[in-house]
Formats: C-alpha cells, structure tokens, sequence
C-alpha cells in the first residue's frame, strides 16, 4: 500500500517550469504543490492574507502573491503584469463545503463563480489552466456509473456554483481557444483532509473517542459517495495539462461505499468492537463497555442530499494512463492510521 510520500519518483525536469496554484493551503493545493517541487517546477501560491497559519503549510521555496480572488482589481494589479507567464495554473480555491455552501450562498457564489470569473480575465497570457470541477455537479444522479457526458442537475448551491464556473471555464476554451481543463473529480480524501469533512471528521473523532471518551455525531449514514486517496487525483489534475488536448475528465475509483460503511471500517481499524441500536435519526454505536461512540443528529442533514456516485474513470485512464491504486479499505486505514499515531495510540501490531 503506498502512502502519499512514496507515491511520487524523481522524474524532474531538465528546465523549470512554472506553476501558479490558487487554493494552495487546501488539501489539494498542498499535495498539488508537493508533487509539482518534486518534478522541478517553480511554484507560486496566491493567498488571500499572508497569515503565518498558512504559511507554516506552504513549503519555503514557494513564491507567494497576497492576493483576494473575489477582489477583481487586486487578482488584476498582481496578476496582471508584463513578463509573467506561469506553464501551468491550477485554480482550486474555493468555498468547497457543501453544507456550509447552503447557508452561505451568496459567499459560495462570490468565491466559486466570480472567483473563476476574475482569474481567468486577470491572467496576463493564459497558459494551460486546470479547473476544479466536482462529482456534485450531477446531483443526485438516477444511474451509474457517470462520466464526463453524464447530464450535470446540482443539487446544492456549492454545486450550483461549481456548475457555472465550469461552464465559464468550457466557454474560454470554446470561444476563445483557451487550453482549460476540468477535472470532474469524485471525493478525494487523505490524511491532511480537512476535519469537517465526513471521512477526516470520522478518523478524527474515533482517535479522540479513544484518547478522552468524548462521542461524536453524524448526519446522513446512508449517503453514497466515490472515495479515493488524494495524493493520486493531483497526480491526475498535473496529467492533463501534459495532455494536448484541453477537455473534460472524470477521475474517481468506480467503487460507492456509503459513510456508514467508512465508519465501521474505521472503527475496526481502530480496533473498536462495537454493537449498534435505534433506527433513524435515533440511532447510535456503542463500545464494548456499552459507551456511545457516535449518534445520528438529524439537523446534520443536508436540506438536499447528493450521493449514488460512481465514476466511469475510463477516459482518464484511456487518454492519461491514469487510474486510481489505493482502495476503500486501504484509504480508511491511511486516514484512521494517521489519527491514531497523532496521539499516539497506534499499536504497531494492528
Ligand atoms: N461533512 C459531513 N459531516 N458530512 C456528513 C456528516 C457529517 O457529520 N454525516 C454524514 N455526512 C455525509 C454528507 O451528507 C455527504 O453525503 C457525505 O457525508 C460526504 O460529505 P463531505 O465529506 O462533507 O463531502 P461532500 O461529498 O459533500 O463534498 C466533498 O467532495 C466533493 C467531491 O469531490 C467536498 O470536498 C467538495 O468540495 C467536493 O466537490
């Protein structure tokens, strides 16, 4: 099984080539960025505010531009300048929680679609650009599984967002012959996952359960959702812009699980022997000593829920030679692993 730091080879290039990300401290932007020092590229980051938070996550030999994306004057003065060209731009900042996405939609919307908007117009030359697009552009799809022509229906207003931006993206490289990719990737996880995130949030809160006995709650067991390891779809976003052909991709592994089928093979890995009871919104999972573990709270419902994701990966891998490697299982122990070791409560024999 191959973990995040193994997964890249040296494969340098003999002239540095020179990448601007958006997004930079997000999980994606960090992997992204990883993988892209480690094949010799130059690298800049744009940030909203220089905050040393951010800055402890962003490796040393990044250039960072202070810039705010919804600020189209600002993305243009420092964008905007002769002699800059970057190779490559990865835009993946965004508002990309979808359950705050419904009681923030005008941010959403500022960020997601305006956001994009103002990137596209502020950049001196467009070069090859890689856009962020999402399996919850199609909703609540009626059939599996889906690929890049499947019929796009959001079901929320992140995805509705998400939609727009995608279709400003598809118009630039329609209209003007711009080379913009988008990645319609499924749920990518790993072990620098944000913790509001069902995954991180569930490896999270076992190893704190096992460290103070605090329980947890969850929202919808029953979503179905396409998850794979991270590390390999940034791998992915930086295949197509090698590709000659600017167009759609689908990565994902093909495989649905549903959350509670994340949860339980969590806690086996975290070797919890549990039982449940109750149904429905009164359900819960105990330990062996009959102490809750986590109980379903209806209010962490989505007012409208999208799931039955499965991806058709097969053009990605027809055209890109790309193709997913860490399963469903072998995520959960990464990620619950990983948790496990920050508190020290990993036993080696597990
Ligand atoms: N976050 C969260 N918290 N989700 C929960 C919870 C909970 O307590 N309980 C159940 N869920 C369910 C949600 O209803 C959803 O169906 C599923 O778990 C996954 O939720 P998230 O992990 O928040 O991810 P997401 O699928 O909504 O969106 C993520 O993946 C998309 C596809 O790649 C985000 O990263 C999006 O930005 C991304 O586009």
């Amino acid at each position: 099984m191959g973990n995040m730091y193994e997964l890249w080879g040296g494969d340098c290039l003999s002239e540095s080539k020179t990448a601007l990300v958006t997004g930079i401290t997000g999980q994606d932007g960090r992997l992204l960025t990883k993988l892209l020092l480690s094949k010799g590229y130059e690298v800049t980051g744009i940030l909203r505010k220089v905050v040393g938070r951010d800055m402890n996550v962003i490796p040393k030999s990044v250039e960072i531009i202070e810039a705010d994306i919804t600020d189209y004057a600002s993305l243009k003065n420092a964008l905007d300048v002769p002699g800059m060209y970057f190779d490559e731009v990865y835009h993946l900042a965004a508002q990309s929680d979808v359950a705050y996405s419904f009681e923030h939609p005008k941010e959403t919307y500022d960020i997601n679609i305006n956001g994009t908007l103002n990137l596209l117009s502020a950049l001196h030359t467009i070069s090859n650009v890689y856009f962020a697009g999402t399996s919850e552009l199609y909703g609540q799809p009626p059939t599996k599984p889906q690929n890049e022509e499947y019929p796009m229906r959001p079901k929320s207003p992140y995805a509705v967002s998400k939609l727009a931006a995608y279709w400003t993206c598809r118009n630039y490289r329609e209209a003007y012959k711009e080379h913009i990719w988008s990645g319609i990737l499924f749920n990518h996880e790993s072990e620098i996952r944000g913790k509001r995130f069902v995954t991180r949030k569930i490896t999270s809160s076992i190893a704190q359960f096992l460290e103070n006995g605090r329980p947890f709650e969850l929202g919808n067991l029953e979503a179905k959702k396409d998850w794979g390891y991270a590390p390999e779809y940034v791998e992915g976003m930086w295949r197509m812009l090698q590709h000659d052909n600017a167009t759609d991709y689908v990565l994902g592994t093909g495989e649905m699980h549903t959350v509670r089928e994340f949860l339980e093979e969590a806690l086996r890995v975290a070797g919890i022997d549990f039982t449940k009871a109750g149904n429905g919104f009164e359900e819960k999972y105990y330990d062996e000593r009959g102490k809750v573990i986590v109980s379903v709270n209806f209010e962490m419902y989505r007012p409208s829920e999208a799931d039955n994701y499965m991806a058709d990966a097969s053009k990605a891998k027809r055209e890109l030679g790309w193709e997913p490697k860490t399963k469903f299982k072998d995520l959960v122990y990464i990620m619950m692993k990983n948790d496990l070791q920050q508190k020290n409560l990993y036993a080696v024999n597990n």
